[in-house]
């Protein structure tokens, strides 16, 4: 990485920061109070269930071994934990949301499938957790909410040496078709599912925001550099769905 890229993303970070934060800092919060006991089957119909298959094939790269310590960041209803579990039962799952209401559908979810998956509750900017400590961290759908080279960093932080970070999100497409067409895609979606799920005040005044997060958030190839600013020394990545979304696997130096 050249030094300038360095201050490119932090002054790229600052910006979506000066556009957002009021939004990532009180509204987020309200919205995943409200769409907590919906989340999981909105997002089955607005994917029209194709959220389980790529969940199946981001697992599928992920490395587990038996009695690894996983973290997973902004884990939500548990979706990754689960998963990984099932994998590989024998794990250290440690989930941190800032949501109590998706954490505890997550732990309800957890406990019917007979899995135990540890909460913390708490803004994922500041991980309350010793470094060189998880083996494995993953990051799935919350990074355009997010900080993210400030959470990155923490990520690389907590991580083992040799350890790996799993991150799946939707991207900025670089062909602009299929950008145009994914948000129109989006804001059909949005509508539509909020219609279905009589979503509140708060996740209807945020419908915009979805779209508007995702215009400035980063390419797949971005994220790539991004990562290695953060301090990850080897960073692959795999365009899935046209590029409007990638599975990324980092790893800090042994
Ligand atoms: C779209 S959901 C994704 C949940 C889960 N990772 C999944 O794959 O289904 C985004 C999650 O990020 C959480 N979140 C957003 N900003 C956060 C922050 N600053 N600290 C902790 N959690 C945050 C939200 O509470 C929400 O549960």
């Amino acid at each position: 990485m050249t030094p300038n890229s360095e201050i490119a993303f932090t002054k790229n970070e600052s910006d979506r920061a000066d556009s957002f934060s009021e939004i990532w800092d009180v509204e987020l919060n309200k919205v995943f109070a409200d769409v907590a006991d919906y989340y999981d089957r909105a997002n089955t119909v607005a994917s029209l269930g194709m959220l389980g298959i790529w969940l199946k094939k981001f697992v599928a790269t992920i490395d587990v071994q038996p009695g690894n310590k996983v973290l997973d960041v902004c884990a939500g209803t548990n979706v990754m934990g689960i998963t990984m579990l099932k994998k590989e039962p024998n794990l250290d799952v440690q989930a941190m949301d800032r949501s109590p209401d998706m954490q505890r559908v997550g732990a309800e979810r957890a406990t019917k499938r007979g899995f135990t998956i540890k909460s913390d509750i708490g803004d994922v900017h500041q991980l309350p957790y010793p470094d060189d400590h998880f083996d494995v961290v993953t990051l799935q759908y919350a990074s355009r909410h997010l900080r993210i080279l400030q959470v990155c960093k923490e990520i690389h932080r907590v991580l083992k040496p040799g350890g790996h970070f799993y991150h799946c999100d939707m991207l900025r497409p670089q062909n602009p078709i299929v950008e145009k067409a994914y948000y129109a895609y989006l804001y059909f979606c949005l509508r539509f599912t909020s219609w279905l799920f009589s979503s509140n005040k708060a996740a209807l005044n945020c419908q915009d925001y979805f779209i508007e997060a995702l215009k400035v958030f980063y390419s797949a190839e971005e994220l790539s550099d991004l990562m290695r600013t953060a301090g990850f020394t080897t960073v692959e990545h795999k365009r899935v769905v046209g590029g409007m979304a990638a599975f990324h696997k980092a790893a800090k130096a042994k």
